[in-house]
C-alpha cells in the first residue's frame, strides 16, 4: 500500500519535487501504462491544491480519448486542434490557460473549471496523449506548475520507456 504523505512544501518547486519522488516510487518497475496513469492522476488530484480534475487524454486513431482521471465525468473524445487539450496536442506544447472563458473553443467538461494546464506526452515528437489539470480558480497555474508537470510527465514516460512495448500500449495510431 502506498500512503500519500502530507506535503510540507512551502513553494511550488518544492511541492513538485516531493510529487516527483512520490510518482517515481509509485510507478517504479511497473510496465502497465494505464495503471501508472491512473496512479499518477490520483497523486496529482490529491497532492495538488485547488484542482478539480486531473487526468489523461490518450491519442487514438487521430483524436484524443479520455483516459485515467480523477474528478467529475468528462467528455470522451477531443479532436486534435480543439479545446485546450486538442490545441496543446496539435502544437506539441504545454498550455497554461489562466481563464478558460477567454480561451476560444474551450471545452467545458466540469462547469466549475476556471483555469487549466495541459502538458503533451511525447515520445520522439510522436504524440501519445496529454496530461490535463483543471482548477476551480482563475490563474491557478503558472510557469512553475508547467515546469513541475512537465517534469512529472517525463518521469511517467521514462518509466514506460524502460519496458518494451509499454509506451506503445498507451496510445494507438
Ligand atoms: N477543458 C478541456 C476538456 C477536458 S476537461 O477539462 C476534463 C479542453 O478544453 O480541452
Amino acid at each position: 500500500m502506498f500512503a500519500l504523505q502530507p506535503s510540507s512544501a512551502t513553494d511550488k518547486p518544492s511541492l513538485y519535487g516531493e510529487l516527483a519522488q512520490q510518482l517515481a516510487a509509485l510507478i517504479a518497475g511497473e510496465a502497465d501504462a494505464i495503471a501508472n496513469a491512473a496512479n499518477m492522476a490520483a497523486l496529482l488530484y490529491h497532492g495538488l491544491p485547488d484542482v478539480n480534475w486531473a487526468g489523461f487524454y490518450l491519442a487514438k486513431a487521430g483524436e484524443l480519448v479520455l483516459g485515467p482521471f480523477q474528478g467529475k465525468p468528462a467528455c470522451i473524445r477531443i479532436a486534435l486542434g480543439k479545446g485546450v487539450c486538442g490545441t496543446a496536442a496539435a502544437r506539441q506544447q504545454s498550455l497554461v490557460v489562466p481563464d478558460v472563458a477567454a480561451f476560444p473553443g474551450h471545452i467545458a467538461c466540469d462547469p466549475d473549471s476556471r483555469s487549466e494546464l495541459v502538458v503533451p506526452l511525447l515520445a520522439e515528437r510522436r504524440l501519445l496523449g496529454v496530461l490535463d489539470l483543471d482548477s476551480p480558480h482563475r490563474n491557478r497555474f503558472d510557469e512553475a506548475d508547467r515546469a513541475g508537470c512537465e517534469r512529472l510527465a517525463a518521469i511517467f514516460l521514462a518509466e514506460l520507456a524502460r519496458h518494451p512495448g509499454a509506451l506503445a500500449a498507451l496510445s494507438s495510431h
